[in-house]
């Protein structure tokens, strides 16, 4: 078991399985190779191994069949996820945007008019779950695993701590709370009395982690005006942050959650937001590159 993705071991298994996945994405959507108008494919952010042998796979069909590429910003993609559910979601609204590798709150005025209110300045929220599921022995992803044995544990067990809880704050810190995490569990895993349970500890650290998202969500909704929060990223899978959000957002606002399905990395979202740009003709050239460390800033205004 290795706890977390290995570089080099995701691009040979991308490699591996491009073509399986291709033939079997076109089955089950009944379309052919000849259907397609053009290749989307994430151009970054991500690791580079697995960034590259998706655009050299995407580039050499886009070239055999005669059509368009366009390279697609992962973040960008996660945000326009709440577009399939929600497609009649208008600008401007809010954006929380919590993966494995980023959490940012970013206030989304229009298509490419995106303006960062605050992110993360050490740990992303779904690192402090992978973290946190690493120190209590669960195994990777750490999301879902958390979330299971939070269900049955009581999150006011274990005090763990909580970032920057302040009016008009946007930043977020979680290497504190996993620290925490750390320092507990040890002096926890030896004693006969008083044990608090696995299931407790999950989900007090859970409750750390969610508390901070939702009131920063709410202090950006009120800080913008806006009406509508989306939330975006593999963490927005977690059912709990979910029935918290409309628990705790301002009274009246809108939040919007993708799917399930859409919410950790798929290539529907990139797909869809392949097929607005490709509309706006904003194509990519044949000999465009990976961007391990792409951002969403280049489109700020
Ligand atoms: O967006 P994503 O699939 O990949 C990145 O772009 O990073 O997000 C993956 C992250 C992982 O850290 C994983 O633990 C977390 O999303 N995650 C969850 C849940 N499902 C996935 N975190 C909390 N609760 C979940 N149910
Ligand atoms: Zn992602």
């Amino acid at each position: 078991m290795y706890g977390g993705v290995v570089p080099e071991l995701a691009s040979r298994e991308h490699e591996r399985l491009l073509n399986t996945l291709i033939e079997e994405s076109l089955q089950r959507a009944h379309v052919q190779l000849s259907d397609l108008d053009g290749i989307a494919v994430t151009r970054g952010p991500g690791l580079a191994g697995t960034l590259l042998t998706g655009i050299c796979f995407a580039k050499g069909l886009a070239q055999g069949l005669g059509v368009s590429i366009i390279g697609v910003n992962h973040l960008e993609a996660h945000i326009f996820a709440n577009f399939i559910a929600e497609p009649a979601l208008e600008f401007p609204f809010v954006c929380l945007l919590v993966s494995g590798g980023h959490t940012q709150i970013w206030n989304i005025k229009g298509y490419e008019d995106y303006h960062l209110l605050g992110e993360s300045r050490d740990d992303a929220a779904g690192e402090a779950f992978d973290k946190g599921a690493r120190i209590l022995g669960l195994g990777y992803p750490g999301g879902p695993l958390i979330e299971k044995l939070a269900v049955n544990g009581d999150k006011q067990r274990v005090e763990f701590p909580r970032s920057f809880m302040k009016k008009d704050n946007f930043e977020f810190s979680f290497s504190g709370l996993k620290t925490s995490l750390l320092y507990f569990h040890e002096q926890n895993q030896g004693r006969d009395n008083h044990k608090v349970s696995i299931e407790d500890v999950a989900a007090s650290y859970q409750e750390a982690i969610l508390d901070v998202l939702v009131y920063k969500t709410g202090q950006a909704l009120e800080r913008t005006g806006s009406g509508t929060a989306v939330i975006a990223g593999g963490v927005a899978a977690n059912k709990r942050l979910r029935e918290k959000m409309s628990q705790e957002c301002p009274a009246k606002s809108r939040i919007i959650f993708p799917g399930l399905e859409y919410c950790t990395d798929n290539a529907a979202m990139v797909a869809y937001l392949g097929e607005l740009k490709l509309k706006n003709q904003q194509t990519s050239p044949l000999d465009f590159s990976v961007e391990p460390n792409l951002s969403l800033k280049v489109y700020s205004r």
